[in-house]
């Protein structure tokens, strides 16, 4: 946990990188002297980039009535506890009673009773307990139901035996939106099984830098199929604006995320900053909320990430200004996961600069929610969050409630369809997902037409994807990175090899599952399935787009080296550099992450019964497929240059193409580990600048010879020549942090095997009061550290010193050296004086400290 916080520290400081005083300018919003700009509600003026917009669900007169008598009996205590949300694992339901919290989530792989079993009785039983609480008034006050929100991002993929349905960027694949609203109206009805209210989907971003972990969430790096796709999985999950149904029954409030341009980050970083115009911002990444809004979407998520170095959680403009009164959003925004405490100046437990900015509902997951409960109620007291800020954000949070029918429906146990295990992985479900994945498959290749095969052969079926559901999955299903899961974690379910033996075994023919590709029979043809590990946000980013399927690629070339055609069924998040696999391969698919429903592949690669094709392809790339490993940016309409598969790119059976022999040049260039990587010789050298993130939870990239923050000066100092050492002095006033940041990630990998370590010089003119730490950062909760407290305790006054730390210490405590955003930054609470010079990563040195 505490990792977790620091390594969110310097997540924020990561993003605030370099930008200060860019916000303005780039949007040009001040400037804009636009006859068809407006002013709303007294904000900023807003670009006529963005268009007026309506809700889909008008404002009903008795409703706003309605929330005007609650209004005026709750108590403020009341108030600000429905702007609270906080997480199953950290909050009982004597909580909820006793704050008047108005809303629960579960994160990713939460359980009821951390039972990651549980079944729906379970689910609902833990639902009704946190009602009755939220309904409780035997201390007096009003009653309002809370509201239970969960990631519902591919199916009700928390819950054991519910259908799990291909990740987004299959169902891009398939330019289906009518599909999107059955899979909507499919997965709401398996949330209100549980009892649970609210869904955080459908996730809207515009992916245009793969390398982002969370590549997979989005339809397509192209706006287009973005829009068409948002309002079609809303009016799925909520119902069509409008109709008598909407909100009802089997029907669940959706929400859009992650407000805004999660997917345009540099680098696709997760959490990072996004340096784009406005004009960009509207026309890439907004598109979808305008079909969501447009379909009456009840809440949005902001987003982790930034606009031009400014937290999304603290965006006045883009949250107040743009999606409340330019495109007429009055249901309410939800934080995502603790992230107000990136905005500057915020921390965990105190963000009024969040609501303020139009925040109506913090994300609060962590046990500390009762911390920011007590400073919100108290900001909220002292007006420094004003009364009409606090009605606007409870108003918005009773209608949705109101809308949803959550005060009449009763408790979730009461409900229409609450406890009906027939939903969960109901069969009319899992025949949708399993449309899903025949129209999601994207064949690259299939030379001299090998698929579709004929039923009744002897079909080898190879690869650890072959039989593997987690892994056919990818992230989010059951467990939060989809990592640690069995085939029995998932019943009802199908693999891809069950699928095939299916087919194969009722035509007379044999399917032989082996992982490793052996046999004692030659087989007919072996189908090969293998790709990327499941991984979810954080853990999913890569420094480049090279697949590194080293023995993969030796089965390939093992099977076709006896004769056999081979079929690879590559599992994937992200368009990968598989050049070398597809040229490995007679026949090559793209199946994404196909989810529990694994016989759709096996609908398409094999003909009927009577030998005709049974389903043609369909799929056609929502993501252009690169042509090497480099991360350039390759998106719909940029050139083709970097493209080996354009957007839009799938063969299908009536095709005849044959893909010749394709390029096996990576493009990227192996560092060797042998020279010195210079970070810091005087000036930060690229890619990194120098920052502090201070006590106060204040970014500043260092640009001047001295500077005083909170807890920490930074002054540049003279050692051999000008300016060319930093003396870093702490003075005990609370966590602060020094160090090199990039916006981009280097590979220091190269290093590792060559007694690598990082080394600087230093001087202590006083000695640290507190533990110091050392370390190196990759992302959020991605880095390492290594105690230094001793090292310079024990140091001469005043006198230099060099200091060499293993590098394969930190990468054993969790350094991933081949994506590095931070190679050496310090922190320390306490009070300490020192001096840094000359900072690098040198091979075949002698470390002095190493592990421990
Ligand atoms: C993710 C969200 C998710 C939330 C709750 C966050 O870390 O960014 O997409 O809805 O966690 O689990
Ligand atoms: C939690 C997940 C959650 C995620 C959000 C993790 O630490 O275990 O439940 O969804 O954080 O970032």
């Amino acid at each position: 946990m505490k990792k977790r916080i620091l390594l969110g520290v310097i997540s924020g400081l990561i993003a605030g990188a370099g930008l200060a005083g860019c916000s303005e300018s780039s949007s040009g919003r001040k400037a804009a002297a636009d006859p068809s700009s407006n002013t709303a509600g007294g904000g900023a003026e807003v670009s006529a980039h963005w268009p007026q917009l309506h809700s889909g669900i008008a404002k009903d007169p008795a409703v706003e009535a309605r929330i005007d008598e609650l209004l005026g009996k709750m108590s403020i205590e009341e108030k600000v506890g429905q702007m609270i949300q906080v997480e199953i694992r950290a909050a009982t339901p004597d909580d909820v009673k006793q704050y008047h919290i108005g809303s629960i989530l579960n994160g990713g792989g939460a359980f009821p009773y951390d039972n990651k079993h549980a079944s729906v009785a379970d689910w609902v039983a833990l639902a009704d307990a946190y009602y009755n609480a939220s309904m409780d008034t035997s201390d007096g006050g009003v009653a309002i139901p809370m509201i239970w929100g969960t990631d519902a991002v591919h199916g009700h993929n928390n819950v054991i035996g519910a259908t799990l349905f291909p990740h987004n960027i299959a169902l891009g694949a398939a330019h289906n939106p009518e599909l999107l609203r059955e899979i909507g109206a499919a997965t709401a009805a398996e949330v209100s099984a549980t009892g649970i209210d609210w869904v955080f989907a459908p996730t809207l971003a515009v992916v245009r830098d793969d390398r982002w972990g969370r590549t997979y969430e989005s339809y397509s790096e192209d706006p287009e199929l973005v829009r068409d796709y948002g309002g079609k999985m809303v009016e799925g999950m909520q119902g069509a604006a409008g109709a008598e149904d909407l909100l009802q029954g089997k029907h669940v409030i959706a929400t859009a995320k992650h407000y805004l341009a999660d997917g345009g980050t540099l680098n696709g970083i997760d959490r990072g900053d996004a340096i784009i115009s406005e004009e960009e911002l509207v026309r890439l990444h907004a598109q979808g909320y305008f079909s969501a809004i447009e379909s009456g979407v009840q809440t949005v998520m902001a987003s982790f990430s930034s606009w031009n170095g400014e937290k999304m959680h603290g965006n006045k403009y883009l949250m107040t200004d743009v999606l409340k009164h330019r495109l007429g959003f009055d249901g309410f925004i939800v934080g995502d996961w603790a992230g107000h405490q990136f905005v500057n100046g915020c921390s965990n437990v105190s963000c009024p600069q969040s609501i303020n900015a139009g925040l109506d509902m913090f994300m609060a997951p962590d046990p500390s929610w009762k911390e920011l409960y007590k400073n919100t109620l108290a900001q909220a007291k002292s007006g420094e969050i004003s009364p009409e800020r606090l009605d606007d954000a409870v108003r918005r949070i009773l209608r949705v409630k109101i809308r949803a029918g959550l005060f009449e429906n009763g408790a979730p146990s009461a409900r229409a369809f609450a406890a009906d295990e027939s939903l969960i992985g109901a069969p009319a479900h899992r025949a949708i997902a399993r449309q899903a994945v025949r129209e999601s498959l994207v064949l690259l290749k299939n030379n001299g037409n090998l698929l579709p095969l004929a039923r009744n052969q002897r079909v080898l079926v190879a690869g650890d994807g072959a039989d593997n559901i987690g892994k056919q999955s990818g992230g989010w299903s059951i467990t939060w990175q989809g990592t640690g899961n069995q085939n029995s974690d998932f019943p009802g379910a199908t693999s891809v090899y069950g699928g095939i033996a299916e087919v194969v075994q009722a035509a007379g023919g044999v399917a032989e599952l082996s992982v490793d590709g052996s046999f004692e029979q030659k087989p007919d043809v072996a189908i090969v399935v293998f790709g990327e590990d499941p991984y979810a946000e954080m853990q999913g980013d890569v420094s480049h787009l090279d697949y590194k399927g080293e023995a993969d690629l030796v089965l390939l070339q093992k099977l076709r080296a006896q004769n056999i055609p081979v079929v690879s069924l590559f599992i994937t998040g992200r368009p990968l550099w598989v050049n070398p696999e597809i040229n490995a391969s007679d026949a090559f698919v793209t199946i994404w992450q196909p989810g529990t429903e694994g016989a759709g592949v096996a609908d398409v690669i094999f003909r009927n019964a009577a030998g005709e094709v049974n389903h043609d392809f369909k799929g056609k790339l929502t993501f252009s497929w690169p042509n090497d490993a480099q991360p350039t940016l390759r998106n719909r309409g940029d050139s083709d240059a970097h493209a080996q598969f354009s957007y839009g790119y799938g063969l299908n059976y009536v095709d005849s193409v044959e893909v010749a022999a394709l390029s096996e040049q990576s493009g990227l260039t192996a560092t060797d580990g042998e020279q010195a990587l210079a970070v810091f010789n005087g000036r930060a050298l690229d890619p990194w600048s120098f920052q502090v993130t201070d006590a106060g939870n204040h970014h500043s990239v260092i640009s001047s010879s001295v500077v005083k923050l909170q807890g920490i000066s930074v002054q540049s100092v003279d050692r051999n020549v000008q300016e060319d050492s930093r003396r870093l002095q702490w003075n005990g006033e609370g966590n602060a942090i020094a160090g090199f940041f990039a916006n981009s990630r280097t590979d220091l990998s190269s290093y590792l095997g060559n007694r690598g370590a990082l080394v600087f010089d230093v001087k202590v003119d006083a000695a640290p009061s507190d533990a110091v730490n050392l370390g190196i950062y990759c992302g959020m909760d991605c880095g390492a550290e290594q105690s230094i407290t001793e090292l310079l305790k024990g140091a001469v006054p005043g006198e230099w010193k060099t200091v060499a730390v293993d590098l394969q210490c930190l990468a054993d405590a969790g350094a991933k050296l081949d994506m590095v955003l931070s190679p050496f930054y310090v922190r320390t609470a306490g009070a300490l004086d020192m001096t840094v010079h000359n900072i690098h990563i040198a091979s075949n040195a002698d470390a002095d400290i190493r592990c421990g």
